[in-house]
């Protein structure tokens, strides 16, 4: 399997959910293939499942956590493929055989050069910096239904002082332009690993009203949302800014916490591209 996978440009990995989890023998392949090393690669993943389907997800967790691109978007199928799934199937194969020629013609145009290949060792050496995945949510000024609010992943999330105990995070300059200035409020929901929250927002980075109208939402004092489904949530007093090349730095006091779930970890990004 070792071979096999070192010397193709992609692998379509699939599993059953069996009591919760895939099954050993997938285990042992996916270890295989997270132990190879090679981002480069392709990756597609697909699965059959009776209920829950704990193994798809996990799968693709695990494969995009390692920083693999997917080239077609999950598959997943209730007990037995309909004609419409098969169809899905086809579909997909297709996407990715398309994203395979793109990759491939893609390496073949251009020899890397060796500034590229520094370039690419910085960024590989960036990337090894970790973050806690976080969403922010502000409710802008003129807005008073939690659905309103403003929502981003960010996962640039530090303590920086402990008395009062004080946070920063990293916003993109575009959104944070009219949003979390000096004085304003926001909180900070530490989202929580496994969570179907963080896909959700991996997938779309800020969420939109109509989205966020399906997710499980209480008001914090400042009138931003609380993501129920969090671990657990900061609400904060922005004291101070800083413009660090595309992004604001904004420094913000904690004035509440609570925990929402008492036992799990805390999601980390652990990113494809310092970019
Ligand atoms: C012993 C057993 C345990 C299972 N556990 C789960 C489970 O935890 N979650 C789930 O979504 N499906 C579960 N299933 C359903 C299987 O995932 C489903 O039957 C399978 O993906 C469909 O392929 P099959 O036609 O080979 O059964 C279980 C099935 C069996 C037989």
């Amino acid at each position: 399997m070792q071979a096999l996978i070192h010397s193709s440009d992609g692998f379509i990995i699939g599993s059953p959910t069996l009591g919760g989890h895939m099954p050993t023998q997938v285990q042992t392949a996916l270890g295989f293939i997270l132990a190879e090393g090679s981002k480069t690669k392709l990756a597609g993943v697909f699965g059959s499942y009776g209920w829950s389907g704990e193994a798809i997800d996990d799968i693709e967790q695990k494969l995009l956590d390692a920083g693999y691109t997917l080239g077609f978007e999950t598959l997943r199928v209730k007990f037995t493929p309909t004609a419409s799934d098969l169809e899905k199937c086809q579909i997909a194969a297709n996407e990715f055989a398309q994203a395979l020629k793109k990759l491939r013609k893609n390496r073949t145009v251009r020899p890397p050069s060796l500034v590229d290949a520094q370039v690419d060792r910085t960024e590989q050496a960036v990337n090894r910096v970790v973050g806690s995945l976080c969403v922010l949510t502000t409710l802008p000024e003129g807005c008073f239904h939690l659905t309103q609010a403003a929502a981003i992943l960010v996962s640039s999330v530090s303590q920086a002082s402990f008395h009062p105990p004080g946070m920063t995070v990293s916003l993109p300059q575009e959104w944070a332009e009219s949003l979390c200035l000096v004085g304003d409020r926001f909180v900070l929901n530490i989202l929580k690993e496994g969570s179907p929250l963080v896909r959700q927002f991996q997938q779309a980075q800020r969420l939109g009203e109509q989205q966020l109208a399906t997710l499980g939402l209480k008001s914090a004092e400042c009138g931003a949302p609380i993501l129920l489904d969090a671990l657990a949530y900061l609400e904060c007093t922005v004291e101070s800014r800083m413009n660090c090349g595309n992004h604001w730095l904004i420094y913000a006091v904690v004035e509440s916490g609570e925990l929402l779930q008492t036992s799990g970890l805390t999601a980390i990004q652990h990113r494809k591209t310092s970019s």
